[in-house]
């Protein structure tokens, strides 16, 4: 199986994401690892351990990280996500501990335990913890496999200012650091997800799977997607972060081409401003692969099939 570590600050649609990545038997997850970001870290780090249980895999490793953006303040979500990040199911309190190790240190220590090209890191979340790790030690650049990250977007433009999304305006430095650092990049902007549309019966179909995680997922699902719904009156919220996963099980899902990324850091009214060259207009390095589409139903039955298994 593919060795991935998830990095995320659940969030329903995260909580999503980690559900599949642990109901799918082609990924092996090495740890979570819990960055502030929709809420504090004191949630996010509680709601990714009340994932894994509510997956039936308390097992799993879960690490917290950093407690704020490199540079900038803190900038939440609770309008999107509700007070706990996790509104929706009611969820029992985690029983599973929190590892003791800082994220960071989890992350460089498994990094360069492994061979080169072993692991590849889901990011769904602010970058804070991957470029905190990169600069503690740059060694880890050549030894991870990919970074596959929902961030950014282009033609769609971005939901927290006219020009940027919210994991990448959050902390816009890191999302710079792991830009420049010569690790193959996957990136699924706001135009891909936007696409990934959770219609009612899509949810339905996932409530009727009828176990305990597909009631809660869909439950997750009805919280987030109303934000969408009665600010934009679409049918539907868009589900971000599960595209990630669903990119590691079925690549041919998603369409898109290599180009620049670089991130704005400078200026205050395009800050977190994801630049992507589509057209090849500079010479600045490829260095990500952007995806602009996503087959939909397809990426739903993945989605549907696999919750079903947990
Ligand atoms: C991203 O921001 C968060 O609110 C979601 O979890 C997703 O990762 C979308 O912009
Ligand atoms: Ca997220």
């Amino acid at each position: 199986a593919r060795k991935i570590i998830v990095d995320t600050d659940p969030g329903q649609d995260d909580a999503v994401a980690i559900l599949l990545a642990l109901a799918s038997p082609e990924l092996d997850v090495l740890g979570v690892t819990a960055v502030a970001g929709n809420v504090p870290l004191a949630l996010t780090e509680k709601n990714a351990r009340k994932i894994c249980e509510l997956a039936g895999r308390p097992e799993i490793k879960v690490y917290a990280g950093a407690i704020r953006p490199m540079v900038r303040k803190l900038v939440t979500a609770e309008e999107v996500h509700g007070k706990t990040g996790l509104d929706g199911p009611d969820l029992p309190e985690p029983q599973m501990p929190l590892m003791e190790a800082h994220a960071v240190d989890f992350l460089v220590d498994t990094l360069m335990a492994h061979e080169a090209g072993e692991i590849t890191l889901c990011t769904l979340g602010p970058l804070t913890n991957v470029a905190l790790a990169l600069v503690r030690e740059p060694k880890i650049a050549p030894r991870i496999k990919e970074i596959v990250m929902m961030g950014g977007g282009f033609f769609e433009g971005g939901n927290v200012t006219p020009t940027a999304e919210f994991n990448i305006y959050v902390d816009p430095h890191a999302a710079d650091v792991v830009f420049r650092s010569g690790i193959p990049i996957v990136m699924m902007p706001l135009d891909v997800t936007h696409k990934a549309l959770t219609t009612e019966k899509r949810v339905a179909a996932i409530r009727n799977l009828g176990t305990r995680a597909g009631i809660a997922t869909a439950e997750m699902l009805e919280f987030f997607e109303r934000f969408d719904e009665v600010k934009y009156g679409v049918d539907g919220g868009p589900l971000h972060d599960p595209c990630v996963i669903a990119y590691l099980l079925e690549p041919n899902l998603f369409q898109g081409r290599t180009c620049n990324v670089s991130v704005e850091t400078g200026s205050e009214l395009t800050m977190g401003m994801t630049v992507i060259d589509w057209w090849g207009v500079t010479d600045r390095p490829k260095n990500a692969l952007v995806m602009r589409d996503v087959n939909h139903d397809g990426f739903f039955a993945l989605l549907t099939e696999r919750l079903g298994r947990l």
